[in-house]
C-alpha cells in the first residue's frame, strides 16, 4: 500500500507553544478519513499542512511520494480540493463562475470542457442547473455549501480536504450533505481528510478515523475497530459522552 499523504516527525509551534511534536501519520489514496478532535487540538494545521498553507517546523509531509518543498505552492493548492465551513465563493461570481473558476485556468483553452464539468458537478451535489446564473446571496447556507463542494471537486482533484464544512448548516441539510458526500466518495477515487468535532459525523463517514487529541494520535483505525477495542479511556469516554454505542453503531453502513 502507498501512501497519498504522509506526515514525517512533524513539529509545530505557535508563538511559544508547541501544538505537535514527532507527530506520524501515513493516509492511503481513496481513503475516507475523518479526523476528530476538541477545538485546539491541532485539526485545522493538520489540514491546512496538506495544502501549504501552514508549513510544519521541523519534519517532512509527503504528497504522491512527493516532499511538499519541492512542489510549486500554487501547483499545490490548485490540485487539492478545499472547503471550509461557511460560504466561501467568491461573492461577485456566479454559481456557474465560482465552479468554473480553477477549471478555468487549468484547461484555459476548452470551454466546452469547463461548462460539461460544471453541468457534472451541480448534478452530484444536487443542485438545480438553473442556479447556475445566481449569485452566492441569492443561495441558501446549504445550497452555498453544495456549490462550495462543487467547487472544489470541478478540478477533479485527488484529495479533498474538508474542514468542519457542514458545521454551519441545519440538521437536515447536513444530513443530506453526509449522504451526498459518502456517494460522491464512492463514486469517485478522491481521498478525503475530512475534519470535524462531531462524533457521529466522523464514524457515519470515515473509512477510517483518526481521533486527535493536544496533537497526539489516541486511536487511527476503521470505524468497527474503533467501536470494538477503543485504544484507550481518552476514546471509550469519547464514544460514551457523546453517543451511546447504539447510535453510533446505527450509523455505520
Ligand atoms: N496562527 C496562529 N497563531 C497562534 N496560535 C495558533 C494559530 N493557529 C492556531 N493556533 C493555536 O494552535 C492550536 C491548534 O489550532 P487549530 O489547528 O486551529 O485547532 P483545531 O482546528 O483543532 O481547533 C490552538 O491552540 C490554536 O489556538
Ligand atoms: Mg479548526
Amino acid at each position: 500500500m502507498s501512501a497519498i499523504i504522509q506526515f514525517q516527525n512533524i513539529e509545530k509551534t505557535y508563538d511559544e507553544k508547541t501544538i505537535m511534536r514527532d507527530f506520524n501519520l501515513n493516509i492511503e489514496k481513496g481513503e475516507f478519513l475523518t479526523i476528530i478532535g476538541s477545538s485546539g487540538c491541532g485539526k485545522t494545521t493538520l489540514l491546512k499542512m496538506v495544502n501549504g498553507l501552514i508549513r510544519p517546523d521541523n519534519g517532512n509531509i509527503w504528497i504522491r511520494q512527493r516532499n511538499i518543498n519541492d512542489i510549486n505552492l500554487i501547483a499545490l493548492i490548485r490540485s487539492i480540493g478545499y472547503c471550509i465551513q461557511g460560504s466561501v465563493l467568491f461573492p461577485h461570481m456566479t454559481v456557474e463562475e465560482n465552479i468554473s473558476y480553477v477549471p478555468n485556468l487549468l484547461n484555459r483553452r476548452n470551454k466546452q470542457k469547463t461548462q460539461q464539468a460544471v453541468a457534472k458537478w451541480l448534478k452530484i451535489v444536487g443542485l438545480a442547473d438553473d442556479l447556475r446564473l445566481r449569485y452566492p446571496s441569492e443561495l441558501s447556507g446549504g445550497q452555498q455549501q453544495r456549490v462550495g463542494i462543487a467547487r472544489a471537486l470541478a478540478s477533479s482533484p485527488e484529495i479533498l480536504l474538508m474542514d468542519e464544512p457542514f458545521g454551519a448548516v441545519d440538521e437536515i441539510t447536513r444530513s443530506q450533505l453526509q449522504t451526498e458526500i459518502k456517494e460522491i466518495h464512492k463514486k469517485t477515487s478522491v481521498t478525503i481528510v475530512f475534519v470535524t468535532h462531531d462524533v457521529a459525523e466522523a464514524f457515519y463517514l470515515g473509512t477510517k478515523i483518526l481521533i486527535l487529541d493536544s496533537g497526539i494520535i489516541q486511536q487511527y483505525d476503521t470505524p468497527q475497530n474503533i467501536i470494538s477495542a477503543p485504544a484507550n479511556q481518552f476514546v471509550e469516554k469519547m464514544l460514551k459522552t457523546h453517543h451511546t454505542q447504539y447510535d453510533i453503531l446505527k450509523n455505520l453502513s
